[in-house]
């Protein structure tokens, strides 16, 4: 895993002492907003590209309409990008997030940039006193110990965290897990679920904006490239990210955590115990990262959740609620859960004196209002976010895990008494 290089990196790209200094000043000025219920919060988005304009139409919604934030700032190291965020939505533009996070008037951000920046910058943001939305994966394949100090350091802080599977709005999985706490399926041995689709999101997928653009004042590759391998520009690396290990990870990280979120949750899952994964470059072969994954993860309670997934074929086999994710079945020594026609229904094991019987969904998946009840958290200080960073931290491990095993070639054990990963 290399701990001690990334960190010796991280000190390197944190090196600015008076910008460190201003986050450490946003802490103690920031407060908490419950006691300003009329106020509103001023809301910082990082990462102007695809997602980062998704949240800031999401929260020009909000703003619009519920008139509890106001968007004030945003963040970009290219500044093409950045300036039209900053026009479009008349926020204040940031090169460096640092300076956001200094910025007081910014009580909230959301973080959209390369996965291998989402935990320094979430971290630097809990640091400064921020509420948080961080894009998934919460984490990149390389920072375990990243994410753990994340997850530690978020419970400490209290501050409001929600990391961005939006599909945890959609009342289902809730309610799934809520069934299972009661005994409905008796104890839990098994899961399965997956995320098919096709297309190539990387080559073809992810635009160039300018295939002349060049590092300078309106483009920081070094920021870019953050704890990452030192590299020299390429074009192709700064705006299609996803191709490549450094900053991604294929459908194991960018599309599985949308799936195995609901899932961990319904199960009540902590750490796993150990996983292993198949699959790697079977269709797309211009790019370095699987376009085809499938991981076996074990759990100390004896049961295991299998995720399968390409990027090669959509067929999903079961329903589909909300995006690509394929619909889970979670099975049980008396029976087992699924969603049949929009209703989550209930089929006994054999054997079992349980009736079949099918429970009505309260609501489905929706982004705004994902984005909604993370706003209002943040107004009244309540950590209970619809994907707080506990359930992140225990996904990303198994997500780590299961891509560390297929790019070793072994089995992926986890000690939790160490609280480490063991290849
Ligand atoms: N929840 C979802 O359904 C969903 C959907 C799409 C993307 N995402 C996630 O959002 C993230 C961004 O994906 P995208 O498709 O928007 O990528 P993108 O390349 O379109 O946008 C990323 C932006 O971040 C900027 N950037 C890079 N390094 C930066 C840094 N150090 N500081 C500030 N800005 C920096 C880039 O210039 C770029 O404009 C990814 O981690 C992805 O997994 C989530």
């Amino acid at each position: 895993m290399k701990k001690s290089n990334h960190e010796m990196t991280r000190r390197a790209f944190l090196g600015n002492a008076a910008l460190t200094g201003a986050i450490t000043a946003g802490a103690m000025t920031a407060s908490r907003r419950a006691a300003a219920a009329n106020d509103k919060l001023g809301v910082g988005v990082i990462g102007a590209g695809g997602r980062g304009n998704s949240h800031l139409q999401a929260l020009k919604h909000i703003q619009d309409n519920d008139k509890t934030i106001e968007i004030r700032a945003v963040c970009d190291v290219y500044r093409p990008r950045l300036d039209r965020a900053a026009e479009r939505y008349n926020a204040k533009g940031y090169m460096d997030h640092r300076e956001l996070l200094a910025d007081p008037a910014v009580d909230v951000v959301t973080i959209a940039t390369p996965d291998h920046h989402h935990g320094y910058q979430a971290l630097d943001a809990i640091r400064a006193g921020k509420d948080v939305y961080c894009e998934k994966p919460v984490t990149h394949w390389r920072q375990f110990e990243l994410t753990k100090e994340l997850a530690k350091v978020a419970a400490d802080s209290g501050r409001v965290f929600q990391c961005g599977t939006q599909g945890m709005s959609d009342a289902a999985w809730i309610q799934m897990g809520k069934l299972v706490r009661e005994g409905l399926i008796g104890r839990p041995i098994h899961a399965e679920c997956g995320f098919f689709r096709v297309g190539d999101w990387g080559e073809a997928g992810m635009p160039i904006d300018d295939p002349d653009a060049k590092p300078g004042p309106d483009l920081n590759w070094e920021a870019f490239l953050g704890d990452s391998p030192k590299r020299d520009f390429d074009v192709s690396r700064f705006f299609r990210w996803r191709m490549y290990e450094d900053y991604a990870g294929g459908p194991c990280t960018d599309l599985f955590p949308h799936t195995l979120t609901p899932v961990m949750h319904i199960m009540n899952s902590g750490l796993p115990s150990m996983a292993v994964a198949t699959g790697g470059m079977f269709r797309y072969t211009e790019r370095e990262v699987p376009d085809t994954f499938n991981m076996l993860i074990d759990f100390p309670e004896k049961y295991t959740i299998a995720v399968l997934g390409t990027q090669g074929n959509d067929y999903q086999a079961t329903e589909v609620r909300g995006s690509a994710a394929r619909i889970p079945v979670i099975r049980g020594w008396e029976g087992a859960l699924t969603v049949r026609n929009n209703e989550i229904e209930f089929i006994p094991a054999h054997g079992s004196d349980k009736k079949a019987h099918t429970i009505p969904i309260e609501k489905g998946e929706n982004l705004l209002h994902f984005f909604q009840e993370f706003i209002e958290c943040c107004r009244n200080g309540d950590p209970n976010t619809s994907s707080p960073m506990q359930l992140a931290y225990h996904v990303q491990t198994a997500l780590i895990m299961s891509y560390l095993s297929l790019r070793e070639g072994k089995v992926a054990r986890f000690d939790h008494e160490k609280e480490m990963i063991v290849l």
